[in-house]
């Protein structure tokens, strides 16, 4: 099987191409922003036409949730517009297609982990770019497709909330971090794993949505004080609520996902997110030196 993987350079990106390495019986082409702009109809309904592959992976996104709020429109190209060319592209020349989506197109105001039938109400422009995007795929209905939500993704690659407070932790003695936000922080590596075991699985014949993210819960607070301890970090970090940390886009109370289809679809085990946390701060320290 070839699989084609869009946006190489991210977080998810990157942890498909160190992957890619351990899985010779897939052949992998991947592609960035400049080889395949995915917001641009005709570069991909060419790349289609001149390369062959049997899946796609579209990890090309546009991620930056703050900023969206003021870009609308290249939010929307990305993580919307861009799915009705891929997902056609993909019906038109029997490719399979696996897209990810996200916690916040949830409103928060749940109490129980989101099943994937559950109404969504984006708080946010991203949010509801990834939505639009979800719809719009549905919508073409691409053979042997399936969406991915997941959350709080972090990685040893790209910028993250990880990287983030190992930098803070280096920096400031006093840390004040979000309390009232609850989700589930996801290793992308761990997400990555999961997508390339789900791959020769996939039959079914309209786009189903899948919810994965690493197991287990907890506040944006707790997941820094986690890192702190776990990297016998100095700093102190401190809990302050949401109001106290203004941010041009609204995020969900509450975005915690139940994993229970994708687990038991697929037969995978997702790990808790203590565990991947553990794992994933030992390849900082290989990779970083830090
Ligand atoms: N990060 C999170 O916390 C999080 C949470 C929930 C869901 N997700 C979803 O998970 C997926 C992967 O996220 P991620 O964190 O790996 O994202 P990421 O690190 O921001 O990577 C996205 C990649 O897409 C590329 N890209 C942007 N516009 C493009 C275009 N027009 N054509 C082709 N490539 C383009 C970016 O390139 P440039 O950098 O050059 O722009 C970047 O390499 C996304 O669908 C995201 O919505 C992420």
């Amino acid at each position: 099987m070839t699989i084609l993987v869009t946006g190489k350079n991210g977080q998810l990106g990157s942890e498909l191409q160190a992957l890619a390495k351990a899985f010779p019986k897939y052949q992998f082409l991947f592609t960035d922003k400049e080889s395949l702009d995915v917001t641009k109809e005709k570069a991909v309904e060419d790349f289609f036409r001149t390369h062959n592959f049997d899946a796609l992976i579209n990890c090309a996104a546009y991620t930056d949730v703050d900023k969206a709020e003021a870009e609308p429109e290249l939010a929307n190209a990305v993580n919307h517009l861009a799915l009705g060319y891929l997902a056609k592209a993909c019906k038109e020349h029997q490719v399979k297609l696996i897209h990810i989506s996200t916690d916040y197109v949830f409103d928060g105001t749940a109490t129980t982990p989101y099943l994937e039938t559950d109404s969504t109400n984006p708080q946010s422009v991203y949010g509801q770019s990834k939505l639009d995007g979800e719809l719009l795929m549905k919508l073409v209905n691409p053979a042997h497709s399936i969406i991915i939500r997941t959350s709080w993704l972090y990685s040893v690659y790209g910028s993250n909330f990880v990287k983030t407070m190992m930098g803070y932790g280096k920096e400031k003695d006093v840390l004040h971090v979000v309390n009232d936000q609850l989700g589930s922080p996801t290793y992308a590596a761990d997400l990555a794993k999961a997508i390339v075991d789900i791959l020769p699985q996939l039959n079914t014949s309209v786009v189903e949505t899948y919810h994965y993210a690493n197991t287990g819960s907890c506040t944006w607070y707790e997941f820094a004080h986690t890192i702190f301890e776990m990297k016998a970090v100095d700093g102190e970090v401190k809990p302050i609520p949401t109001s106290e940390y203004p941010t041009p886009a609204q995020r969900p109370q509450y975005s915690v996902l139940n994993t229970n289809k994708i687990q038991s679809v697929f037969n995978i085990k997702i790990p808790p997110w203590t565990q991947s946390l553990k794992h994933s701060l030992d390849s900082f320290t290989e990779t970083t030196g830090s």
